[in-house]
């Protein structure tokens, strides 16, 4: 397959990018390197830098590549940031989405996989959270998730769109090989915050809440390690290719860690302290998300194989120890 990876120099389309041409397909990379990294899109790979949204570079690429699916992980994804900037979130995630679907109908690309996000859910009332719990985002960028996966399944009803829609829980982790790993710019993911606050690199780490009704009282989330959340994009490759079909799979672990959890794992892993301070909660942080991600388990034969937050975060801190400064590139 020739995969188009839109938004392939960011962290989690920079892993894809490698698994594709682990699993023997060829992918070319569009991007814009708003918050991208040139230097994280595999060698070899053929890149475009550009915007997902000019229509007349995504149409010369896909006749170029002969592009036979999109994977589209490109959007803005700082919750706060859409909060205060909602016309930016819709613009760069909803209205330039739309123009790549309509480029891609126009030229019969008629298989897409997309990142979608937990944050469809907004404050679920049950847990482990499957596909059909209510949809009710709190904030615009999952709003503008959501906004696509309506479009996407209108799109499937009226010109034949195969598509997988993915909702990862957090992505964290790092390659292997320590080649690539997270690196955005404000950080507000905790792994790599907390790591690099153990290095040294970064202040000390807030904790939002220690009254939450969970083990600790800090809040649970499940953590997915990158590579696994790869290796479920390229299992779908073979399950859209009929057209009108729509899947929707969440993606995590099923076991979810508190964030005391996990600067402990850190604590532990690195024998340094993690300089701490305890704060009153954020509004909009649910005292737990977990995934049940059996769909994706028995429609596509897919399971993590990072299964301890200790083999996740050991991959994040060998990148980090290695990338103090992350990329060269900014
Ligand atoms: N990281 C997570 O934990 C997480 C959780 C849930 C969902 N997601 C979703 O996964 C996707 C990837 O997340 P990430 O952490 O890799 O983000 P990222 O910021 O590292 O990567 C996004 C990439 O898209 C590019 N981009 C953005 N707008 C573009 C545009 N208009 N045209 C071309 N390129 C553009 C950026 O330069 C960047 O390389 C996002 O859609 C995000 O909403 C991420």
């Amino acid at each position: 397959m020739n995969v188009l990876v839109v938004g392939g120099a960011g962290y989690i389309g920079s892993h894809c990018t490698r698994q594709i041409i682990a699993a023997g397909h060829h992918p070319v990379v569009l991007d814009n390197l708003s918050s991208g990294h040139r230097e994280a899109v595999a060698i070899g790979t053929p890149f475009y830098h550009g915007d997902l949204g000019d229509q007349a570079l995504v149409r010369q690429v896909l006749r170029r590549e002969k592009i036979d699916i999109v994977m589209h992980f490109a959007a803005f994804i700082e919750v706060a940031e859409s909060v205060a900037m909602p016309i930016r979130y819709y613009k760069n995630n909803v209205v330039k989405t739309l123009a790549l679907l309509e480029t891609m109908m126009e030229e019969d690309v008629r298989k897409f996989i997309f990142s979608s996000t937990a944050a469809v859910y907004g404050m679920p009332e049950t847990m482990p959270i499957t596909e059909g719990v209510k949809k009710a985002p709190i904030n615009p960028y999952g709003q503008t998730k959501l906004d696509c996966e309506n479009i996407l399944s209108a799109l499937a009803v009226a010109h034949g769109l195969g598509f997988a829609v993915f909702r990862y829980f957090n992505a964290c982790g790092a390659a292997t090989d320590g080649a690539i790993g997270e690196d955005h710019a404000p950080e507000t993911h905790l792994i790599p915050n907390v790591i690099r606050s153990a290095l040294g690199l970064a202040p000390v780490i807030k904790v939002f809440g220690t009254d939450y009704p969970t083990p600790d009282g800090t809040c649970l989330r499940d953590y997915i390690h990158v590579d696994d959340l790869s290796r479920a994009h390229i299992a779908a490759f073979d399950r859209i290719g009929t057209p009108g079909t729509q899947l929707h799979f969440n993606l995590g672990t099923g076991h979810p860690h508190s964030v005391m959890e996990i600067i402990g794992a850190v604590e532990k892993l690195s024998s340094k302290k993690v300089p701490v301070e305890f704060a009153p909660r954020r509004a909009g942080d649910p005292p737990e998300l977990c995934a049940d991600a059996t769909c994706a388990r028995t429609a596509l034969g897919w399971k993590p194989l990072f299964t301890s937050i200790e083999s996740i975060i050991e991959t994040a801190w060998r990148w980090h120890s290695a990338h103090p400064s992350g990329y060269a590139t900014r």
